[in-house]
């Protein structure tokens, strides 16, 4: 290919390269495009799993996942060498392991492949590509894929700082909803099932993945309002007296009421979930006594899940109910306490709702 024609190719896919949010299918981007400025047969990118020692295909042409010893062959001679090489006829270098090709029936012939590193200069993968259609990989090869690797490199830097600050943010958020119900004998894995179910209802309605994270981690605040709640109505034993109920009653209000300012989206989601959560589909809730979709949709799916929840938890005023007894109740006040849509859709999935159960189970 002509300099040209490899410089009109990358101008061709650099938009799309840029614009793309998705960290998998930019990779898939990049690969595919060195596979074809480089007139490669096919491209991998292998990342480093530290635990494990090994590189795996992140993304690889024409093959399953690949995993390969960290040390070893030609990608594992980059990785700890941290250089690139070219390899021009493969099974005459002995660095080359040609159990790969043993396995996927291939025949590598040449391979070029460079380290992909992260701003601190640790190695994060290798950059592969194999099988040049005509001739050898040339040093100006090299020069574009080293252009192209530093591209993804920054990309995989960014996405794993990204999911680092998105589970840091994740695990505050639980602890804080936990901690405002500290007094409260209710677990931390009450909060984190309640999420699990709605975000599991919101993948049953299609929603987005980012909406449904936003609904996981949401949901769990819907009793942050308790804060407020006096220990002597919290914590008694037996059944509240009238006056003992309207407080208790506030507590989505104040809930409300300490969400409600924020320009973040969870925490609007959240600020409603918290006001809502007790209303019921026949306007016979509290506080305010809406009805049906007049309820917010996060509101109408908390409900659901912390009720089917809290039957199944022992709570200073009850013993848990059994499984069948609590979807029996969910039956029974479908369409009068809970809209009926979400409870159908919630016992449809329920064989998932078991093993969310069964593996954020209560120690006691
Ligand atoms: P919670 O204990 O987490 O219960 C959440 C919701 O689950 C309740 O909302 C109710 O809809 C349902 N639920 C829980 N246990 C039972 C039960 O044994 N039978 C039935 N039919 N439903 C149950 P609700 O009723 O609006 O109560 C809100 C919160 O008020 C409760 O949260 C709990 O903290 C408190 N609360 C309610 N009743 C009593 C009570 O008799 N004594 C005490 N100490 N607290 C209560
Ligand atoms: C509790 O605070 O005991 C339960 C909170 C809830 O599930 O609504
Ligand atoms: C959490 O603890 O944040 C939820 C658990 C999960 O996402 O699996
Ligand atoms: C209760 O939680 O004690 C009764 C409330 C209800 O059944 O809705
Ligand atoms: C709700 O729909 O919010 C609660 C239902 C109930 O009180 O039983
Ligand atoms: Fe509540
Ligand atoms: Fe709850």
């Amino acid at each position: 290919m002509r300099e040209v024609e490899r410089i009109k190719l990358l101008l061709a896919s650099a938009e799309r390269i840029s614009k793309e949010q998705d960290i998998d299918k930019l990779l898939i981007l990049l690969s595919d495009l060195a596979r074809d400025v480089l007139e490669a047969d096919r491209c991998s990118l292998f990342l480093l799993d530290e635990k494990r020692r090994e590189l795996w295909t992140k993304v690889a042409h024409g093959v399953e996942e690949i995993r390969v010893p960290a040390n070893s062959g030609i990608v594992g001679w980059v990785a700890e060498k941290g250089e690139s090489l070219i390899v021009n006829n493969a099974y005459a270098d002995s660095r080359f392991n040609p159990e790969v090709d043993r396995e996927t029936g291939y025949k590598t012939r040449n391979i070029i492949a460079i380290p992909l590193f992260d701003k601190k200069g640790n190695i994060l993968g290798v950059f592969q590509a194999v099988n040049k259609r005509n001739g050898d990989f040339s040093q100006q090869d090299l020069e574009i894929f080293t252009l192209l690797g530093g591209y993804a490199s920054s990309a995989i830097e960014n996405s794993i700082l990204q999911a680092k600050v998105k589970s840091a943010y994740r695990e505050a958020i639980m602890r804080l909803s936990h901690a405002a119900e500290y007094k409260d004998p209710e677990t931390y894995n009450h909060i984190v099932r309640v999420g699990l179910y709605t975000r599991l209802m919101a993948e049953g309605l299609n929603f987005e993945k980012e909406i449904c994270e936003n609904v996981m981690l949401a949901t769990p605040m819907h009793d942050i309002g308790k804060i407020g709640i006096p220990d002597a109505i919290l914590l008694k034993r037996g059944k509240l007296n009238e006056w003992e109920w309207e407080v208790m009653k506030k507590h989505t209000i104040i809930g409300f009421e300490i969400l409600k300012d924020s320009s973040s989206e969870l925490l609007q989601m959240a600020a409603l979930v918290a006001l809502d959560h007790h209303e019921r589909w026949d306007g016979k809730g509290y506080p305010s006594g809406k009805k049906g979709e007049e309820i917010s949709l996060w509101g109408r799916m908390t409900a659901i899940a912390d009720v089917f929840d809290a039957l199944l938890s022992k709570r200073p005023y009850k013993e848990p109910w059994t499984f069948e007894r609590a979807i029996d109740y969910l039956i029974d006040l479908k369409g009068k306490a809970f809209d009926p849509i979400l409870v159908d859709l919630f016992l449809n999935n329920i064989s998932q709702v078991e093993e969310i159960r069964e593996k954020y189970k209560d120690e006691n």
